[in-house]
């Protein structure tokens, strides 16, 4: 089984990347289920709507993944209480709309998990990611509960996700982080079979700031008075994420290739 796994799709650029190029990938490599993160899908760069949403779904998404900007735009919630295929992360404070992790049934008949998960260092405040990893992989287990498990960790520093995933190694079949929107070139299979990357990238324009308007971003740090609120970038978008092989028997990763398509990121 093949699996593609997309980081942050970010504003226009992102959008138009993910309609124009993804169909087309899913073809050409044989993906028997895409995971894309969805979090900056929204024209301002920040959440996404329920248009984009679907838009995500319409080009080939099978789930849509989230992070701390999944509020942003109010309308959302009413979406991720009606679909499944929305997910957020599982750790955030108690009581919140929508669900942290879902088992899919795939075309080949197979269950595949996807939990959401965010960080805590350097994020709004939410539940322990540790623990709240230990309890969702307690309650889903690979091969007995699912065939396939994949996480996306949303978060800001590379130490606590990569101990996050030496901590799920072989128990899941994937470990993606997403949210700093650059890609780590540490695409690798853990010791125990668990296919892993620090961050996956963005989906959307690398002539910026993480996706936003470079002179602006400049401006803003520079505290110009005449800086704007962050807006995205527009150039060609990059579709930034990876590829993992998987094992129908055991569920773990076999292969694992990044996949950097478009824009102004080497290939
Ligand atoms: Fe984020």
């Amino acid at each position: 089984m093949n699996f593609l796994l997309l980081g942050d799709v970010c504003g226009k650029s992102g959008m138009n990347a993910i309609k124009s190029k993804l169909k087309n990938i899913i073809t050409t490599n044989k993906i028997n289920f895409t995971i894309v993160n969805g979090e900056n899908a929204a024209d301002n760069g920040k959440g996404l709507t329920k248009e984009n949403f679907n838009e995500l779904i319409n080009a080939g998404a099978d789930v849509v993944t989230t992070g701390n900007h999944v509020w942003d735009h109010k309308e959302i919630i009413d979406t991720i209480e009606k679909e499944v295929q929305l997910i957020r992360p599982e750790n955030f404070i108690e009581g919140l709309p929508g669900k942290g992790f879902h088992i899919f049934h795939s075309k080949e008949k197979k269950k595949i998990a996807v939990i959401n998960l965010i960080g805590n260092v350097f994020m709004k405040k939410s539940r322990d990611v540790f623990e709240s990893a230990e309890k969702v992989i307690n309650r889903i287990k690979l091969k007995t509960d699912a065939d396939f498990i994949f996480v996306d960790i949303h978060g800001e520093i590379t130490s606590e996700k990569m101990a996050l995933g030496h901590f799920l190694d072989g128990k899941i079949t994937g470990l993606v982080g997403t949210h700093t929107h650059v890609p780590t070139s540490d695409t690798k299979i853990l010791e125990n079979g668990t296919a892993y990357q620090t961050d996956l990238g963005m989906c959307g324009d690398y002539n910026s700031v993480i996706g936003m308007n470079k002179e602006n971003s400049i401006k803003k740090f520079f505290k110009d008075k005449d800086a704007k609120k962050h807006f995205p970038s527009t150039g060609e978008g990059t579709l930034s994420g990876l590829i993992v092989e998987a094992d129908k028997e055991s569920g773990l990763a076999r292969k694992v290739t990044r996949l950097i398509i478009g824009g102004t990121l080497v290939q």
